[in-house]
């Protein structure tokens, strides 16, 4: 009788305080919560335990991304980005901490495909204020590969610092089948701790190759050899730990630009409309309604425009809108009064950036001017 009360007793207590609903991959990850949670510094930094002091110190600010991707099946597409802490990627990563003394931090857990302009400024923000810092020599940023092309060049632009910044992605989510991200942001951690990658902008180093963040762009919507830079081609490789130049950006960036974004909380708004034939004109109208300070137009061939979208767009620069003209072409240049008579219909053109790059060096600028002929300006100068 005792022995039973006993049992029973013990039962309800087991009940009471969890025990019998605990999973073990739930126990797990309640061990690795504990873990991270005595590894995570007053400012929010988780930091790994001993420093090498002949090691680089390098940051990394994860956003979240298919690097970051959890799926229920190692073979199916099937996933949702931005599931996996930034600790837990660089579990996946042991040999990087011969690399470089690491640092972790969440800025966000997005798919890339909804960053926003705030993401954009935390984080250039939070890049100008570690790398202020003597204790830190890079930062690496894992990210969503869909609009990562965007966000190094923003960055490239609004950077106030030498040290290297190393943008990073993968295509195949954390838990797929010979999964691209840990070799990647291994890659990524070897560009920022070296040496000979400061003063080269902000780069992006995806599939063993090291691009310009102005030149980047996802190629392909599924290869992990997506990323490339039409017009230039890499800058370098990372290949067996170390790294190779072969290319150096002519454009100015980082400390040459004259972006400062340390006291900006909000970026214009800026949209972009796609050419094609027998398109509707009064799409122009509705941006300029719904209170766009500029359009980028990503125009067919060398940026051209539908002749109704022509008489609509000098309607919108007669009002002060600032309107690019990019190229919905994946390479080359837009040229000033080519085919189309900017100087008539007081346009601008991209040069050679395509129309979401185009957007964020428009977005940017306007924080500065809305002069077209100042901002012409910038355009064939970053
Ligand atoms: C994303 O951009 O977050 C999803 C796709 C990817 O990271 O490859």
């Amino acid at each position: 009788m005792l022995r039973s009360s006993v049992f029973v007793y013990g039962l309800l207590l087991a009940c009471m305080t969890g025990i019998f609903q605990i999973t073990p991959m739930e126990a797990q990850a309640q061990k690795k919560k504990k873990q991270r949670a005595a590894t995570t510094s007053a400012a929010g930094v988780a930091t790994r335990p001993e420093k090498n002091k002949n090691l680089p110190n390098i940051v990394i600010l994860a956003t979240g991304g298919t690097i970051a991707g959890a799926g229920a099946s190692s073979v199916a597409a099937g996933y949702t980005a931005g599931k996996l802490p930034i600790e837990d990627l660089l579990s996946a990563v042991p040999e990087a901490n011969k690399v470089a003394n690491l640092e972790g931090e969440q800025v966000a857990s997005v798919g890339s495909q909804a960053m926003t302009d705030s993401v954009w400024l935390k984080l250039a923000k939070r890049v100008n204020e570690l790398l202020q810092s003597a204790e830190v020599d890079g930062v690496v940023i894992t990210h969503g590969t869909d609009t990562q092309g965007e966000t190094a060049f923003f960055l490239d632009l609004t950077v106030k610092s030498d040290k290297p910044v190393v943008l990073v992605g993968a295509m195949r989510s954390a838990t797929a089948i010979s999964a691209d991200g840990p070799k990647n942001l291994y890659d990524a951690i070897v560009v920022a701790a070296n040496k000979s990658s400061a003063g080269r902008g902000v780069l992006v180093a995806m599939n063993e190759e090291i691009f310009s963040g102005r030149e980047v762009n996802k190629m392909n919507t599924t290869s992990t050899a997506t990323f490339q830079a039409p017009n230039t081609g890499p800058l370098g490789y990372v290949f067996d730990g170390k790294v190779a130049w072969y290319h150096a950006t002519l454009r100015k960036h980082t400390t040459q630009t004259i972006f400062d974004v340390s006291q900006v909380n909000e970026l214009p708004k800026v949209d972009i409309l796609y050419g094609y034939s027998n398109p509707d004109p009064t799409l122009v109208d509705c941006l300029v309604n719904n209170g766009t300070k500029g359009i980028v137009i990503a125009g067919v061939g060398n940026g051209n425009l539908y002749p109704t979208v022509e008489t609509k767009v000098k309607q919108a620069t007669a009002k002060g809108i600032v309107v690019v003209r990019a190229a919905r072409v994946a390479s080359g240049r837009v040229t000033l009064n080519g085919e189309t008579n900017d100087k008539a219909l007081g346009t601008i053109v991209s040069d050679d950036l395509n129309p979401e790059k185009a957007r964020v060096l428009l977005q940017l600028s306007l924080l500065k001017t809305s002069d077209p002929a100042t901002i012409q300006g910038y355009f064939f100068e970053y």
